[in-house]
């Protein structure tokens, strides 16, 4: 940690609009009076812009006007001047045909509305899955000073006396009725009992994972993953972050200053230590790309792989994020890998302190929730990057989410060209598949959906989980969801669409899978797969207009990303040019 505050009264950003008498001055400023803003709120104190991604159609976000006006608040209390500006929100459960398409639109909409504002530091209100790390890669790439502040999590579900997870039960209760295992009026009478309140799902799924990888990188105030939507700490933690991004601003405390490759290095690791979602792997390496960190595939296996997966949460576990929160949330995560020689103590995070200062005396509550390293639910529960012919540039596996009989597999490929494809098949009874086979998905990675979609945990046949089976080896360019489990190999690198080995393989061909070894092969002779690679020719159709074909034109794999190409680096957010 290296950091040194800015000296205080200066001159921000915002004074090129609101500072002085000249005529634009005027025209800025004077407009911004009919808020019935008085004129000393323009002295040259900090401009603070809190980007909300509230929405109707972003139901996780559905409270962030309300928690807006308690960091405004917060802001006022400081001597800041809030003002809520909107940006765009994509809803994981709503956005077709996959909020992951828009995240970078998001991002550069997010950048633009910062680089030509008068803001001097930005507060992200964000929560569902893609809201935070499309703010947080436009937030990076103009470098002022930057607070995450999360929605936070639903309360539990609860189903019949059973807790009922966001996502996980959805699956869960989906592959039972397929099984003859649920009626139709179960699976309809267990949907109210899913989303009690208002909030991000209520498992590890990405949306929290997401808001631990902010807390965790230092980009958040410490307690801010875990606390639920509907807490009154909640509001709280929304007060005080408007009273820190002020003090931010003064002391001039960045992004670059606080995401360090130490600071990813500690997220990476808080994810295995958390069974985090597959999701914050293109998340991190993005947002990475945005602030010149070198972030590769092989940090998240070097990183993770010898950390356990302590908190018992679904899709791994059992519990959800309320009891997490009433456990001591994820500072005590924290401070258990700062106990273990696993995390950078002296990073820097939004507080201006280390971050280890910040977790030293925090304590667990609940031992079958934040469990003993003895009792991990997987001792090595890093995200594996495996790769071979079948994946040269990598493909990741959530290992305390898959069955490890089968991390180590060979089986017959049945294949599906696409997700029509696969729809079309899989309930067919005469689908010649058995539990051995593994399944393959093409054309779902980041051009191919296009948008990679979470379709890489595709459900098993119904004639097999009629038999019992409830887990299967099933590869894809795809993306899975938080919530989601099994054996399932993602993020395979390069994509079909994009020529990779992936879009070759073919019904009966035998691939292995070996985690051990972080190997992923297709057991075919080199020169054959050659042949066909030679002469394979692409089958998805590349839009012609519209942000689809600036999407698949620039989109990069997600082995770096999924960023567009022209978006990456931090550009910084100057004072641009008056236009009257
Ligand atoms: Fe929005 Fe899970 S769908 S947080």
């Amino acid at each position: 940690m290296s950091f040194t505050p800015a000296k205080w009264p200066r001159s921000l950003r915002s004074q090129e609009w609101y500072g002085g008498s000249g005529r634009d001055v005027i025209y800025h400023r004077g407009w911004l009076k009919n808020q019935g803003w008085p004129h000393d709120m323009f002295d040259g104190r900090p401009v603070i812009g809190i980007l909300n991604t509230w929405s109707d159609l972003t139901p996780c976000n559905g409270h962030l006007r309300e928690l807006a006006e308690k960091v405004k608040a917060g802001i006022y209390e400081a001597g800041g001047f809030p003002v809520e500006v909107p940006v765009f929100s994509a809803s994981e459960n709503t956005y077709r045909p996959t909020a992951m398409m828009f995240r970078n639109l998001a991002a550069m909409a997010t950048e633009e509305a910062i680089r030509g504002q008068p803001i001097d530091g930005c507060v992200l209100l964000v929560g569902c899955d893609k809201t935070t790390p499309s703010l947080m890669m436009g937030a990076a790439s103009c470098d002022l000073p930057t607070i995450v502040v999360s929605g936070g999590p639903m309360l539990n579900g609860y189903f019949r006396g059973e807790r009922v997870g966001s996502g996980t039960h959805l699956w869960k209760f989906s592959e039972a009725v397929k099984a003859g295992e649920m009626t139709q009026e179960e699976f309809l009478e267990a949907e109210a009992s899913m989303s009690r309140s208002t909030g991000t799902c209520n498992t590890m799924g990405t949306a929290s994972t997401m808001a631990s990888m902010a807390e965790a990188l230092g980009m958040a105030l410490s307690g801010n993953a875990a606390i639920p939507a509907v807490d009154s700490r909640r509001r709280v933690m929304a007060q005080m972050t408007g009273r820190r991004i002020v003090q931010m601003v003064k002391d001039d405390l960045k992004p670059s200053d606080i995401m360090t490759k130490e600071a990813f290095e500690n997220a990476i690791r808080t994810n295995a230590a958390i069974g985090g979602s597959t999701n914050a792997v293109v998340h991190l390496l993005a947002i990475a790309g945005r602030v010149g960190i070198d972030l590769t595939l092989e940090d998240w296996d070097r990183c993770g792989r010898d950390v356990p997966t302590i908190v018992n949460l679904m899709p791994s576990g059992k519990y959800l994020m309320e009891e997490f929160y009433y456990a001591g949330g994820l500072p005590v995560v924290l401070k258990r890998l700062a106990d273990a020689g696993m995390l950078h103590q002296s990073a820097l995070t939004v507080s201006g302190g280390a971050i280890g200062d910040e977790i030293a005396h925090v304590l667990n509550h609940n031992e079958d929730v934040i469990l003993p390293a003895a009792q991990a639910l997987t001792q090595s529960g890093g995200i594996v990057v495996v790769r071979g012919n079948l994946a040269p540039r990598g493909a990741v596996l959530k290992p305390s989410a898959a069955t490890p009989a089968l991390m180590q597999h060979r089986g017959r490929a049945v294949v599906f060209e696409d997700i029509d494809d696969y729809k079309a098949k899989i309930a067919d009874p005469d689908l010649d598949i058995d539990e051995t086979c593994v399944m393959v998905l093409k054309n779902c990675g980041p051009k191919g959906y296009p948008g990679m979609a979470e379709v890489g945990n595709m459900g098993l046949p119904p004639k097999l989980l009629k038999k019992g089976i409830t887990d299967m080896v099933r590869i894809s360019d795809a993306r899975m969801s938080g919530t989601a489990y099994g054996t399932v190999v993602l993020h395979t690198s390069p994509e079909a669409a994009a020529g990779g080995p992936l879009a070759v393989v073919r019904d009966g061909d035998m691939i292995e899978l070996d985690v051990a070894n972080r190997r992923l092969h297709l057991d075919i002779p080199d020169a054959e797969l050659e042949a066909r690679l030679a002469a394979w020719t692409p089958t998805h159709e590349v839009a012609a207009t519209g942000y689809l074909m600036l999407h698949q034109t620039h989109v990069e794999g997600a082995d770096t990303g999924a960023d567009l190409d022209f978006l990456k680096g931090c550009r910084g957010a100057p004072v641009g040019k008056d236009s009257h």
